[in-house]
């Protein structure tokens, strides 16, 4: 699980004031099987055409955030909706599909709207542990889709964020984090080597573990 920062807080403000605006609709319509007792919120998807711009510009984003393309390596963004919970709205513990719009879901996402309410965290059922998640408004937390996962009841004010489901390059969670682990310490090396004066020299060429790399992620590829 990890959380970043995709928008700053002005920005993600303004992403909210036009979610305000859109026509939501009860999210049990999405919901499948035993989700359909267990969702209480709103929302908002692509088939709203409203909400259809607004959501291929969060797409374009996420496509073009070197962090989020690092930690999930995306073929696809899948299912992008606004999500929408008045106070007493939550979401009970579920696991999310692991096929979403005919694709297999790898990992899952919360982009956080807002963070001026109480209750509706996110909680993660990692089996030895449990991991609440409440990001700051801009702030985007991303989790294997196969985790257990909950929101729980929103006890004052109201929660909006957005979800989605990204296809990824890289379909295993281990194999994703060989090569991340590999390229931190590719970004290492390349510090290293430019502080130090007598590497100067042939500094941009590409190194052994850049080559590794890409190995890796070709062989890694789904
Ligand atoms: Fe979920």
């Amino acid at each position: 699980m990890k959380l970043i920062r995709l928008y700053t807080a002005e920005n993600a403000q303004r992403i909210l004031d036009a979610a305000r605006e859109l026509e939501l609709k009860d999210g049990r319509e999405t919901a499948k099987g035993y989700a359909k007792n267990i969702k209480n919120n709103l929302q908002a998807g692509s088939s709203n055409p409203k909400a259809a711009p607004l959501l291929a510009q969060i797409q374009k984003n996420l496509y073009d955030d070197a962090r989020f393309r690092f930690l999930t390596f995306p073929k696809l963004i899948l299912s992008l909706r606004f999500a929408h919970y008045p106070a007493g709205g939550k979401y009970d513990w579920h696991f999310d599909n692991a096929h979403m719009d005919a694709r297999r879901a790898d990992l899952s996402f919360t982009l956080f709207l807002n963070d001026d309410y109480e209750g509706g965290e996110l909680e993660m059922d990692f089996g030895h542990f449990k991991s609440r998640v409440k990001g700051k408004a801009g702030e985007i937390v991303i989790y294997d889709t196969g985790v257990r996962h909950r929101v729980n009841p929103v006890t004052k004010g109201e929660r909006w964020c957005l979800v989605g489901w990204v296809h990824s390059l890289i379909p295993l969670p281990a194999d994703r984090r060989i090569v991340q682990l590999l390229g931190e310490e590719m970004q290492a090396v390349r510090k290293a080597r430019a502080s130090a004066a007598e590497d100067q020299e042939g500094e941009d060429g590409p190194s052994a573990l850049h080559e590794i790399y890409q190995y890796l992620c070709r062989r890694f590829s789904g």
